[in-house]
C-alpha cells in the first residue's frame, strides 16, 4: 500500500491524471511602483504550468491589478486575525487583497526574524482558516547537512505544522524544500541532491498518513534558467520556489516554460 502511495508513476497510470508543476516568484524585500509594472508586463500565464508570484504587501493591490492567469501570494502573515498587533497583517485581509498563496516558515523569517516551528505551525493554521493555500518552507543549514541530519530537521519542521493543522489540511498545503545553503548562494542542490530530499519528504508525508502522492514539493534555492530543466525532470520535483530569477521577467517566463515542458510524473 505504502509502496503505492508514494510511487507516483503508478499513481498516475492507474488514475491516468496530472497534477502540473507550479512554479511561485518570491520577490523578497524587491520592487517598485514602476519595476513591478515591467516586470508583470512581461509574464503571462502559460499553459500546463501553474504560476504565482509572491510580491510584497503594499504591492499587493498593484499586482492584483496587474496579473492575468498568475496567481497572486504574499511572503508572510500574521499568526493571528484581528487585534492590537501592530503591524500585522492577517491571512483574512491577505484573501481580501487576492491571494491565493502564502509562504511561511521560509528560512529568512526563521533566521533573521526569529520564527520558530511552532510560529509556522500557527501562521499555516491561520492561513488555512482564511481559505488560502500556506507555502511551507523546510530546509537545513550546511552544518545540519554536514552532521547527516537533513530529514531530522525537516521531519521537525513539518511535524510542528502537522500538529498545529492537523492532517486533514496537510493535504492542501504545498510544501517547498529550500535547503538554506542553496538560497541565493548560486549553489543550487543538484538535481539528484533535491530528488533524494524530495522521495524522502515524500516518504515522511506518506507515512503520517498524508496523501503524499498528490501533494506539491516545489524545490527553491538558486533555481536558475540554466538548471530548472534538470531539477524539473526529477519524479518528486513538482516545481519551483524562485527567488532571484524570479525579478527577471525572461529568466522567469524561461523558468516557468522549462516546467510546462516537464509537466509532470
Ligand atoms: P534564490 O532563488 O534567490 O536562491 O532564492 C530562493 C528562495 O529563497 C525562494 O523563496
Amino acid at each position: 500500500m505504502t509502496c503505492i502511495l508514494y510511487n507516483r508513476k503508478l499513481l498516475w497510470a492507474s488514475f491516468s491524471f496530472m497534477v502540473q508543476k507550479l512554479v511561485v516568484g518570491n520577490w523578497k524585500l524587491n520592487g517598485c511602483l514602476a519595476a513591478n509594472e515591467a516586470l508583470i508586463g512581461a509574464c503571462g500565464a502559460l499553459a500546463g504550468v501553474d504560476m504565482a508570484v509572491c510580491v510584497p504587501f503594499p504591492y499587493l493591490a498593484q499586482a492584483a491589478s496587474l496579473l492575468s492567469g498568475v496567481a497572486l501570494g504574499a511572503q508572510t502573515v500574521s499568526e493571528f486575525q484581528s487585534g492590537a498587533y501592530t503591524g500585522e497583517v492577517s491571512a483574512e485581509m491577505l484573501a481580501e487583497m487576492g491571494c491565493r498563496y502564502v509562504i511561511v516558515g521560509h528560512s529568512e523569517r526563521r533566521t533573521l526574524f526569529g520564527e520558530d516551528d511552532a510560529t509556522v505551525g500557527r501562521k499555516a493554521l491561520s492561513v488555512l482558516r482564511a481559505g488560502l493555500v500556506p507555502i511551507v518552507c523546510v530546509g537545513e543549514s550546511l552544518a545540519e547537512r554536514e552532521a547527516g541530519r537533513v530529514m531530522e530537521v525537516i521531519g521537525r519542521q513539518l511535524g510542528a505544522v502537522l500538529g498545529s493543522i492537523g492532517l486533514q489540511q496537510l493535504s492542501r498545503t504545498v510544501i517547498a524544500y529550500e535547503p538554506v545553503w542553496a538560497i541565493g548562494t548560486g549553489r543550487a542542490a543538484s538535481a539528484d541532491e533535491a530528488q533524494e530530499v524530495h522521495a524522502a519528504l515524500r516518504r515522511w508525508l506518506a507515512d503520517h498518513d498524508a496523501p503524499a502522492a498528490g501533494m506539491r514539493i516545489l524545490y527553491g534555492g538558486s533555481v536558475k534558467t540554466g538548471n530548472a530543466a534538470a531539477l524539473f525532470a526529477m519524479p518528486d520535483v513538482d516545481g519551483g520556489l524562485i527567488g532571484g530569477a524570479s525579478l527577471v521577467a525572461r529568466d522567469f517566463m524561461a523558468i516557468c516554460r522549462t516546467a510546462a515542458a516537464n509537466g509532470d510524473h
